[in-house]
C-alpha cells in the first residue's frame, strides 16, 4: 500500500481530529479516560506511517478550547497521557527528524504537561523531515484573535502597517506560521464538524470523515482515507483537471 501511494497524490498537510475516544472505552465497558490513553498509544505508528507515505506535516488535535468544560479528572488523565506520550517518544521523534511543535495556549496546561512540549519543540527544532503539530488548549478562533493582536501591537510599536497587511503576512501571526496550509482533514468518529479546529489553514482542505473510533484509526484506515483523498478533484475556484 506504502508503494501504491507513493506514485499517487500524497497531501504535504494532513490534519486529525481524534474523536470518538470516550465512545470507544463506553463500547467496551470501561471509563472514558482509558479512551484518551489508547488514542496516545496509536500516535507513534501513525506518525511513522505518515512519514514514510511521504506526508510532510500532521496536526493532531488533543484538546480544544472548548474542552475544559469536561470534568476535571477527565481533563487531568489526557493532560497525564499527553505528558507519557512525550516522555516516552521523545528520543525517537529526535533522532528520526521530526520537528514537534505545539499550537496553543500552553500558559493554561499542567506544568509537567507544558514543560515536556516545551522541550520537544526546543529538543527538536532543528529537525526538517518531518513536522508533528500537536494542537493543545487550541481553538481555530483563538488562534485568529491572538494573530490580530499581535498584528495590533505590532503595528503600535511601528513594526508592521495595515497598508501592507494580506494573507500571506499575516501567517507570521498564527501559532505555526511555517506549516503550509491543511490538504486533508480526517475526522474520526462519525462526527461530521470541525469544532474549531485550523479555521484559517483548512480554507481550502479536502474533508474525509470515517467512522472509525480515533483509538481503532490504523494505518490500513489511513491508508483509506489517503485513497480517497487521491481521487478528489482540488479546484480553489479554478476549473480543476476535469
Ligand atoms: C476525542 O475523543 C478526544 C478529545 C476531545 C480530547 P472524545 O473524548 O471527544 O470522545 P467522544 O467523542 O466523547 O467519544
Ligand atoms: C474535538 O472533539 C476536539 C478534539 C478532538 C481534541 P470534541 O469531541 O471536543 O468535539 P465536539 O464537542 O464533539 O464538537
Ligand atoms: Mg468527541
Amino acid at each position: 500500500m506504502v508503494e501504491a501511494l507513493e506514485s499517487r497524490n500524497v497531501p504535504t498537510h494532513v490534519a486529525f481530529i481524534m474523536d470518538g475516544n470516550g465512545r470507544w472505552a463506553k463500547k467496551r465497558g470501561l471509563p472514558r479516560h482509558l479512551g484518551h490513553r489508547a488514542a496516545c498509544e496509536r500516535l507513534n505508528a501513525l506518525l511513522r506511517h505518515c512519514k514514510a507515505v511521504g506526508i510532510k506535516a500532521a496536526s493532531f488535535f488533543a484538546f480544544s478550547t472548548e474542552n475544559w468544560n469536561r470534568p476535571q479528572e477527565e481533563i487531568d488523565h489526557l493532560m497525564e497521557y499527553l505528558r507519557l506520550f512525550f516522555e516516552r517518544n521523545i528520543d525517537e521523534l529526535i533522532q528520526d527528524g521530526t520537528r514537534v511543535l505545539v499550537s496553543g495556549e500552553l500558559g493554561r496546561l499542567p506544568e509537567a504537561t507544558r514543560d515536556i512540549c516545551l522541550e520537544s519543540v526546543e529538543k527538536t527544532k532543528d529537525n526538517h523531515d518531518f513536522t508533528f503539530n500537536v494542537c493543545l488548549n487550541y481553538g481555530g478562533r483563538d488562534e485568529i484573535v491572538k494573530a490580530a493582536a499581535s498584528f495590533a501591537a505590532d503595528c503600535l510599536k511601528g513594526l508592521a502597517n495595515p497598508e501592507e497587511l494580506n494573507e500571506g503576512s499575516f501567517r507570521k501571526y498564527l501559532f505555526a506560521p511555517d506549516l503550509p496550509d491543511v490538504d486533508l482533514l480526517v475526522r474520526t468518529s462519525g462526527e461530521e464538524r470541525i469544532s474549531n479546529f485550523l479555521l484559517y489553514e483548512l480554507a481550502y482542505a479536502e474533508f474525509v470523515f470515517t467512522p472509525v473510533y480515533w483509538p481503532d484509526f490504523d494505518e490500513r484506515e489511513l491508508d483509506r482515507c489517503l485513497d480517497t483523498y487521491s481521487k478528489r478533484n482540488r479546484r480553489f475556484g479554478g476549473l480543476g483537471n476535469g
